[in-house]
């Protein structure tokens, strides 16, 4: 029987392991307001990478959430317009901002907020749209932001799966007010955990360092609401060497998904995904859509799969809103989500990370074209 195919996997060589050496062997881990030489050199290259003006490094993409959030000001009272269809963290950070979340329904092919279903879900309390780019296809950014422009609403999105994604020929992180970005271990690019927060705003990125830091303007002085979400060291270090790489596993990644797309492209039974002229993928995954199917079904594809050693994933088979905690909340509201639930029911996402061969990419399509037909 072959090895388990991860969903995805980190890929660390030599390059990240003598830079995490470096820091222990250097003896600085962390620095008392986040910014030790090794963050701020993330930073440096993360930001040029993206094409931002600023990068600001978090403990992970869930504190990179939070903090843009604080950093916008928004808190009791205010609302921010999310979709259901995306991982819990993000909602997570709208709850713990005090704010209140209010999930939109996706596009029906994307899977990423629909501006439509945005629209209806406005009020004078909408303080904040939080787009997901799902799966690491770039959520619609452009009306989006327009929008956000003419209501005067910040625009957050939430990257945290598409580091290299592009829109309109820019890299995501270059575009949206704040951009969030995860480094977490199965992530395109890892530090462990990790996060960043992209803007070329020069008032959000000292805001975004505070609130990094307790909100302090200098040592013990807070001036406003923050928390201890300083990257570590070693993490920095580690995301340095990878980021080093990041290009290289975009093109694997890429490779290995433009050969599941010709492998599976002639089965009637799956919906592929697909790019358009202005959006790029990052393959985070490449999620698959069973075509009429109800999810006793898909799962019973996704198990077929697993027996197979192919670790295929579904993200997400319980949208946020369906959640136990988020059904009982009263701080929650939500309109129509039919697209949010039918994906919930017949997505499944498959493995394209850059430790795949081609002979492995064939494996997975082979096995499934077994299992559906
Ligand atoms: C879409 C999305 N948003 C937010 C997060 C939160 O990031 P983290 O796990 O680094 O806190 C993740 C990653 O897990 C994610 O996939």
């Amino acid at each position: 029987m072959r090895e388990l195919i991860r969903i995805n996997q980190p890929f660390l060589g030599k390059e990240e392991i003598d830079s995490a050496v470096e820091v222990l062997r250097g003896g600085i881990l962390t620095d008392k307001s986040g910014m030790g030489p090794r963050v701020l050199d993330f930073e440096r290259n993360f930001a040029k990478f993206v094409g931002a003006k600023h990068a600001v490094a978090m403990v992970n993409g869930t504190a990179a959430i939070h903090a843009s959030l604080l950093s916008a000001d928004i808190g009791l009272g205010d609302e921010v317009i999310l979709p259901s269809f995306t991982f819990v963290g993000a909602a997570n950070a709208v709850m713990l901002s005090g704010a209140t979340p209010v999930f939109a329904d996706i596009d029906r092919e994307t899977y990423c907020l629909r501006l439509d279903s945005v629209e209806e879900s406005l009020t004078a309390r909408t303080k904040a749209i939080l787009p997901t780019d799902l799966y690491g296809y770039p959520a619609d950014l452009k009306p989006i932001l327009q929008l956000g422009k003419e209501k005067g609403i910040v625009v957050i999105e939430d990257a945290a799966q598409a580091h290299g994604a592009m829109y309109d020929g820019k890299r995501v992180g270059s575009i949206a007010d704040m951009t969030c970005f995860s480094f977490y271990a199965a992530k395109n690019l890892t530090t462990g955990e990790g996060g960043m927060v992209t803007t070329n705003d020069d008032e959000y990125a000292q805001t975004l360092r505070m609130v990094r830091s307790h909100g302090e303007q200098r040592p013990y002085w807070s001036v406003r609401l923050g928390a201890n979400y300083h990257m570590p060291e070693i993490a920095a270090a580690i995301g340095l060497a990878q980021l080093k790489k990041l290009p290289s596993f975009l093109e694997k990644r890429r490779h290995n998904a433009e050969l599941a797309t010709e492998k599976l492209s002639m089965s009637g039974k799956l919906i592929l995904p697909r790019e358009d002229e202005t959006r790029k993928h990052s393959w985070y995954v490449y999620t698959v859509r069973a075509r009429g199917v109800n999810a006793a079904k898909r799962n019973k594809i996704v198990d077929k799969l697993w027996a197979k050693n192919i670790e295929a994933a579904v993200y997400y088979s319980t949208p946020v809103h369906s959640t136990p905690f988020y059904r009982s909340s009263n701080q929650v509201r939500r309109g129509k989500l039919p697209e949010t639930e039918k994906a919930s029911r017949q997505v499944f996402s498959l493995p394209v990370h850059p430790r795949l061969s081609d002979n492995d990419v064939e494996y997975v399509s082979e096995t499934l074209r077994k299992a559906i037909a």
